[in-house]
């Protein structure tokens, strides 16, 4: 291949990146599918509502009308509460909409599995296809990289049989209970196993250690701190990305589950990645991890993005989303997106994170930084 045939790949490859499904694969609904959005309002929900509507799908939200109630407010709303008992919510639901045909369904539900398995029970004969959010923390072993879709997961106790009895499992299990009630009830569902999401919007805007803590070091420039660990690589799935690739999915009938995230990224990687999407910072100190731990730097913990143990933590096998045509934006795209969202919600760059006045140690601050550096440069001399 010759330079100007690279350069004509790369540079296809690249617009292919910025493009929405609609847009690559000429999808164009011109039959106004009907989609089901249940939630909508909160961190995920408003893009894949966005990506459904400039795919010209016709949807409609169901939730309680309670959070960030500005948001789509010209859009048809079901209001129902999925956490009641005895689907005494789902029942309330005016028969109008019980008896809809719906193309697509879109869940992410996160609390009391039993909400999925009463939905299912209630809607099944009246949904085309069903998608499911669910996460990575449905495998049971992290022990090994390149966990693929077939490895085992978590195993469950007793089934809940109530919404209560549900809300008492930790995510994880939740997570793998959906699932399960998934698999058992419907054959048109596809699940999507996340990896850690980033987007503009915070999961939840009132908690620092939502924020993108990388994005934002680089953000602000200087002598930034790095891990220096072998084999450090990184994992995470950009919200565009993974919603993309839900239209998709309904568009392609692609049914099954899938693990979504980026492919597992070289640390330094992520590195150039930060550089490009802010500019280039004062000085890099590659500091030792060892070294870092000795001061409190603990991984994961309190750096983000470094998780030795278990060892699959960021190597899931993602080839069969990608063959399935899932295409992950380049993470300098991501980057910028979650910069200009901590822009917006912190307008004076002005977050401070380290010991919080309640003790809460979430990542670490500018000064804890400083004096790290200052004590490895003093024993490097
Ligand atoms: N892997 C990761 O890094 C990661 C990070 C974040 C989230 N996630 C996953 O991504 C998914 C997305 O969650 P999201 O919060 O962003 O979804 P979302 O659909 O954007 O927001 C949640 C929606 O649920 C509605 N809701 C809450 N309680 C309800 C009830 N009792 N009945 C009916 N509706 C109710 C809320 O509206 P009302 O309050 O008005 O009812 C809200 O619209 C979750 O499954 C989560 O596990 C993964």
């Amino acid at each position: 291949m010759n330079k100007r045939d690279f350069l004509k790949t790369v540079g296809a490859a690249s617009i292919l990146t910025l493009l929405s499904p609609s847009d690559v694969f000429g999808i164009h609904n011109d039959n106004s599918k009907k989609v089901l959005i249940l939630g909508g309002r909160g961190f995920l929900g408003p893009s894949i509502v966005k990506e459904f509507l400039t795919s010209g799908y016709e949807v409609t939200l169901l939730n309680r009308g309670k959070t960030n109630t500005h948001l789509f407010n010209n859009l048809p709303i079901i209001i129902c509460d999925r956490e009641k008992e005895n689907k005494a919510g789902l029942k309330a639901i005016d028969k109008k909409y019980k008896d809809t045909y719906w193309d697509i369904v879109v869940d992410t539900w996160q609390k009391s599995p039993k909400a999925i398995s009463d939905f299912l029970d209630e809607f099944k004969g009246r949904i085309g296809h069903y998608h499911y959010i669910s996460s990575i923390s449905v495998y049971g072993n992290w022990n090994k990289k390149f966990i693929t879709e077939n490895d085992p997961l978590k195993s469950l106790p007793k089934r809940p049989e109530s919404i209560a009895e549900g809300m008492k499992h930790r995510y994880a299990l939740r997570k793998t209970f959906a699932e399960e009630a998934i698999r058992e009830q419907i054959d048109n569902y596809t699940i999507y196993r996340s990896h850690g999401m980033r987007d503009f919007r915070s999961v939840d805007p009132s908690n620092i250690i939502d924020e993108p803590f990388w994005p934002i070091r680089f953000y602000r420039g200087g002598e930034i701190l790095l891990p220096h660990v072998k084999n450090h690589h990184i994992q995470a799935v950009d919200v565009k990305s993974l919603v993309s690739f839900i239209v998709l999915c309904s568009h392609q009938n692609t049914f099954g589950e899938f693990n979504i995230a980026c492919e597992p990224t070289p640390f330094k990687d992520y590195v150039s990645s930060l550089i490009h999407a802010t500019a280039m910072p004062e000085k890099l100190y590659w500091i030792d991890g060892e070294f870092l731990i000795k001061n409190g730097l603990i991984p994961y913990k309190v750096v983000p993005f470094w998780k030795p143990k278990p060892e699959g933590s960021y190597y899931f096998n993602v080839q069969k989303a990608i063959e399935a045509g899932f295409v992950h934006r380049p993470l300098v795209d991501m980057i910028k997106d979650q910069i200009e969202g901590y822009k917006y919600r912190y307008p004076k760059n002005d977050i401070i994170f380290g010991k919080q006045s309640d003790g809460q140690v979430k990542y670490y601050s500018l000064e804890h930084e400083k004096e790290i550096i200052k004590k490895w440069v003093s024993k490097q001399r």
